[in-house]
């Protein structure tokens, strides 16, 4: 097993990733919630109940398992209500704790779900999908989408452990190791030294604790967001405006991770334009991304309907605000022209 510290003073919090870590919950438990827990409820989703990784779990108390539904659609306000009602129903106090057993919906919905009940309460991720592991798991953001937007309503609310079962990966869809593979594409440009896909060569569990431990210095160094925790969104604006674009058009629809290996090729060609990096950095990120075998190429879409997304983006506090390589390395840049956006889209256009 290795463990990564999110180093958070009194909130600090391990990051275990190992095989077969969902049975060591009852120690979780125990050693970061404490000896008030009387109960526990599990909150997961069908696959991952299809796929036994909810079988034969000991959490050293009862515990309920409660299903909710699969997709963006299900993290919603509707789904909080549903699953804090049955919080209810089971008598979970605030000294007992909340169980994330899943991808990224499950550990956004069931920490949002735990920072609200009773005001706020414990809660232990187990993410069983790469996203969640290298990513959503990680760093206290918690939410639920508003028909008007992604992630609209939320809160940080740290979790007081995060599980990465790699294990649980055997039964991942192929689609979904792609979604995970986009994000450890943009950490290759995040970490120390050089960006490569050195990653890759590593055993799973290495490559998770890898990533899972840049995503921890940076929330250990920002944990709500101020310039140096927006890097994690690098390649993610265009990306973000790619997957609104796509919103409710299934023949379009790109899983996330897919959009941000474009978005990274996308933020390479901008900063280039810009004049803050060559070709040979170009060329690198589409070596990097290719070589987490992800496509950059930019799906038909109006580019003019993209920079506008690209402006709604709520991440995007000033229009238009990227994230940017340059020779500092990757790092938050305001007031990009319209212009200039337009014109790397259709440069990315004319490329493919
Ligand atoms: N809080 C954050 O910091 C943060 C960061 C990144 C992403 N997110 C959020 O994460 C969500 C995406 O997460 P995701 O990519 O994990 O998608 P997901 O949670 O929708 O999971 C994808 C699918 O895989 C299934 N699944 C999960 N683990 C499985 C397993 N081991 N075997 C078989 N099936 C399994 C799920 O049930 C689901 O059907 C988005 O809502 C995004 O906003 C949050
Ligand atoms: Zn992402």
């Amino acid at each position: 097993m290795i463990s990564v510290p999110v180093e958070l003073g009194a909130r600090r919090y391990e990051v275990e990733i190992g095989r077969g870590l969902r049975h060591d919950l009852a120690r979780v438990i125990s050693d970061s919630v404490g000896p008030g827990v009387r109960r526990a409820v599990v909150v997961t989703q069908e696959p991952v109940v299809a796929a036994g990784w909810a079988d034969g779990l000991d959490l050293g108390v009862p515990h309920e398992i409660v299903v909710v539904g699969d997709g963006e659609r299900s993290k919603s306000l509707a789904t909080i209500e549903t699953l804090t009602s049955g919080f209810a129903r089971d008598g979970l106090a605030r000294t007992d704790v909340v169980v994330a057993l899943g991808g990224g919906v499950v550990t956004d919905l069931a920490g949002f779900a735990a920072a609200t009940y009773h005001r706020g309460m414990a809660y232990i991720n187990v993410a069983t999908s790469l996203l969640a592991q290298v990513d959503a798991a990680i760093g206290g953001k918690t939410g639920v989408n508003l028909p008007e937007g992604k992630n609209l309503v939320g809160s940080f609310w740290q979790p007081r452990a995060v599980l990465c079962d790699t294990e649980t990966l055997t039964s991942l869809p192929a689609r979904e190791w792609a979604c995970g593979r986009g994000e450890m594409a943009k950490y290759a440009f995040l970490g120390p030294g050089e960006p490569d896909a050195s990653l890759l060569s590593l055993d799973l569990d290495e490559q998770v604790a890898r990533c899972a431990s840049i995503k921890a210095e940076v929330v250990a160094a920002d944990e709500h967001e101020g310039d140096r925790r927006m890097v994690l969104n690098y390649g993610h604006t265009l990306a973000h405006a790619l997957e609104a674009s796509a919103f409710g058009d299934e023949s379009l629809s790109l899983r996330h991770g897919e959009a941000v290996a474009i978005g990274l090729v996308f933020a390479a060609l901008l900063a280039r334009r810009l004049g803050r990096i060559d070709d040979d950095r170009v060329e690198l990120h589409r070596k990097v991304v290719g070589a987490f075998d992800l496509s950059s190429r930019l799906p038909e879409r109006d580019p003019h309907e993209l920079v506008s997304l690209m402006g709604r983006d709520k991440k995007a506090a000033h229009d238009l605000t990227f994230v940017l390589d340059g020779e500092k390395g990757v790092e938050v840049v305001r007031g990009v022209g319209e212009d200039q956006v337009l014109a790397t889209l259709e440069e990315m256009e004319a490329a493919t």
